[in-house]
């Protein structure tokens, strides 16, 4: 199944409706995802990317009904990962002199990957191929967004960025154009795709944004490499980008609370309400971790200016679902957020100066030194807990 993108450049990925999760089971993909692959038939036919190695076979069969492998002058692999590469040792095994341009970064972690003994040609930003019919294909570094060896590539006459994991989501669909989408729907799985796996990058967008935006290109289509290809307005994702990567925000808090015999729980209930009473318009969520999928917590975060995560204790420390997205906030380091710590124990009561620690290490500022209740919360203790939330309503 293939599908026209604009003159003779076409859509050759695969569609995956039934995936659930990514990278292991790092990254939940509850609309599943699209491997994005690109066939440019000019005076050259290139192809742009691969896909994943379980469609391997598949992709390679079909690409055959559009083309002769043997009327292939080269591909362009814009990244490694094998999300994107996986079809590359199926494609090399029938057409095994095929040129491989890439970066530098991208030999090694092919080579890493697959051990094959491939004919690579390093690309670095500016560089260009002449593909004929007066169009040419320029290269851009996009080094760390995500990968050391990730780049984009410009398709000049059609005015197509080939950006890869940038600017795309995890969302299968069926005709994969944005204008084609549901906007509520792309837009959740492209904010979630942007918290969970750019967040630590920021710095690096907003300035390759301006770095690409300085260029002047014109650009009628951004064709990524996961998800919908934006033709229609499509610097309407960039600027989310540019937002996005300016330590966002909204007004909302959070509450992340894990729980054992409703303690915790009911102290979070009650910080929630005492948020209500100060700030009746602030957006406040409420979540259980551990019922909860990891990567919309993330994002709930990201879209937050205050987070307070609870746990009772547990062992002299807090429960295992606690640990996993504090580990995963200290990881994707958000900036210019506040936090604070609360939740119930027994009698030693470790959790809260622990969760404290590990916030101010995840680099949060701390709003407040936290709340820690002996036992089950009583009339006074939920009070102190409404007060707490009155408090970091307005901080
Ligand atoms: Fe979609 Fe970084 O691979």
């Amino acid at each position: 199944m293939h599908i026209p993108v604009k003159n003779n450049v076409t859509w050759v990925g695969k569609i995956d409706w039934e995936l659930k999760r990514f990278h292991g089971e790092e990254y939940s993909t509850h609309r599943g995802s699209t491997y994005n692959a690109y066939l440019i038939k000019e005076e050259k036919n290139v192809l742009i990317d691969t896909v994943w190695i379980p469609y391997a076979q598949e992709f390679v069969d079909n690409l055959e009904t559009e083309i002769d492998l043997n009327d292939l002058d080269f591909i362009v692999m814009n990244h490694g990962e094998i999300d994107h590469s996986g079809a590359l040792p199926e494609l090399m095994r029938r057409r095994p002199d095929l040129p491989i341009y890439c970066t530098a970064a991208a030999v090694k972690s092919l080579k890493g990957q697959y051990h094959g003994d491939w004919e690579f040609r390093t690309v670095k930003t500016g560089d260009s191929i002449d593909i004929g019919n007066g169009k040419s294909l320029v290269f851009v570094e996009m080094k760390m967004l995500h990968w050391p060896d990730s780049m984009a590539t410009y398709l000049t006459g059609d005015n197509i960025l080939f950006s890869n994991d940038a600017f795309g989501q995890h969302y299968a669909v069926n005709h994969p154009f944005n204008d084609l989408a549901n906007q509520e729907e792309l837009y959740a799985e492209c904010i979630k795709y942007y918290a969970n796996i750019l967040t630590p990058f920021s710095a690096l967008v907003a300035r390759k944004i301006d770095e690409v935006l300085a260029l002047n290109l014109p650009i009628d289509i951004i064709a990524t490499s996961h998800g919908v290809i934006w033709r229609d307005n499509p610097t309407q994702i960039v600027e989310k980008y540019a937002a996005w990567a300016r330590d966002y925000q909204e007004d909302q808090i959070t509450l992340l609370y894990d729980t054992m015999w409703e303690g915790t729980r009911r102290m979070a209930d009650a910080i929630a309400e005492g948020i209500r009473d100060s700030r009746p318009n602030t957006m406040v969520k409420v979540i259980n971790i551990a019922r909860t999928d990891k990567n919309d917590v993330i994002t709930e975060v990201f879209k937050s200016r205050l987070i307070l995560v609870g746990s009772p204790t547990i062992g002299k420390g807090v429960t295992n679902a606690t640990a996993g997205i504090l580990e995963m906030l200290e990881c994707l380091r958000f900036k210019n957020k506040k936090a604070a710590a609360f939740g119930c124990y027994g009698w030693s009561g470790e959790g809260v100066p622990r969760i404290r620690a590990w916030l101010e290490r995840a680099g949060f500022a701390i709003a407040d030194e936290g709340l820690g209740v002996l036992w089950n919360p009583d009339i006074d203790a939920l009070e102190n807990c409404r007060a707490l939330g009155r408090k970091l309503a307005n901080a």
